[in-house]
């Protein structure tokens, strides 16, 4: 933001967003100071209407609740119009090209979101796509929570960089999502994750690439007390994402050290902030009294989502 309280301008026009590693730090702070901005618009019941007539189609090949209800009511108080696609009703069910799609949904629509199991379904889907492709999660990346993330981190702490996020659990989509996105914005990261389940080796790289010129830093960890120790955020996930969920029991095992819970988060700042990008199991990666205790924010985290997605979409799409 300037001096003044203004978002300063930044034009994202034409972008996709499929991870935030194509993002400048200033254009996912303009994002987030956005998203800030948009949230006291709404909350003080202002019409903000700048995607009028226009129609994002919501591509899901997985479940979801916040996804899916965060756009749909996002672009409908921005004054457009948003199609929910689920796999199975489209031809992409049966075997149409993702190529094909693209080009075909481009001449109806002013924007794509995804959600996928492949990675590179969502790179597939920009690269033919005549229109902003956003991903809303794919095995590798969830960039729309982590701007939510960041933004309500920001929120509570007034600052980003030089605080200290740990995540604690699976090398996963939002572990690597979260290296990038804290990265970018001068965050000293620490991922701890049990032998087997550790981040890819090449997001790690490109975070720690990321980290060195900003100001932040990377730690990989097997030691949930060394990445919690003094964090001001703590962050878990699942232990089985969506489509690993044969590997529940054996993952169970696996990650029994790692669970959120009052022990572990003694390690971390008396102010600390718990986030949980949802759905949480509750005493499996965290138990009862950290997700539901008075440092617990998540259900803030899920609200920008809506603040969050609304900033991106009006970015990318108007
Ligand atoms: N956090 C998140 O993406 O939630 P959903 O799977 O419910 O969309
Ligand atoms: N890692 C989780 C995130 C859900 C929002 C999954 O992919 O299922």
């Amino acid at each position: 933001m300037t001096a003044s309280g203004q978002v300063k301008e930044l034009s994202l026009k034409g972008r996709d967003m499929i991870e935030l590693d194509e993002y400048s730090t200033e254009e996912i702070q303009f994002l987030l100071d956005s998203a800030i901005e948009i949230k006291r618009k709404q909350k003080n019941g202002e019409v903000y209407q700048p995607l009028k007539g226009k129609t994002i189609g919501l591509i899901f090949e997985k479940s979801s609740t916040r996804t899916r209800i965060s756009f749909e009511t996002g672009m409908f108080q921005l004054g457009g119009h948003a199609l929910f696609l689920s796999k199975n009703d489209i031809q992409l069910g049966r075997g149409e090209p993702i190529s094909d799609m693209a080009q075909v949904m481009s001449r109806y629509l002013d924007g794509l979101m995804i959600r996928t199991f492949g990675h590179d379904n969502v790179v597939n889907l920009a690269k033919y796509a005549s229109i902003p492709v956003i991903n809303g999660l794919s095995d590798m990346a969830h960039p729309c929570q982590v701007l939510a993330d960041l933004q309500t981190v920001l929120e509570y702490k007034g600052k980003l960089k030089g605080l200290k996020m740990a995540f604690i659990g699976d090398g996963n989509n939002m572990a690597h999502s979260l290296l990038i996105g804290g990265a970018k914005m001068g965050m000293h990261v620490a991922l701890a994750s049990p032998k087997g389940y550790e981040a890819d080796a090449g997001i790690v790289k490109l975070s720690e690439d990321i980290a060195a010129q900003t100001g932040g830093s990377i730690t990989i960890t097997q030691d949930p007390i060394e990445a919690a120790k003094d964090a001001d955020v703590i962050y878990t996930d699942v232990w089985a994402s969506m489509g690993f969920e044969e590997e529940q029991a054996q993952r169970e095992v696996a990650f029994a050290d790692y669970q959120v819970n009052e022990e572990l988060v003694k390690a971390a700042k008396p102010d600390y902030l718990f986030l949980h990008c949802l759905p949480a199991h509750r005493g499996e990666e965290v138990s009862e009294g950290v997700i539901d205790g008075v440092n617990s924010v998540i259900f803030d985290q899920a609200e920008n989502r809506l603040h969050a997605q609304k900033a991106l979409m009006v970015a990318l799409m108007a």
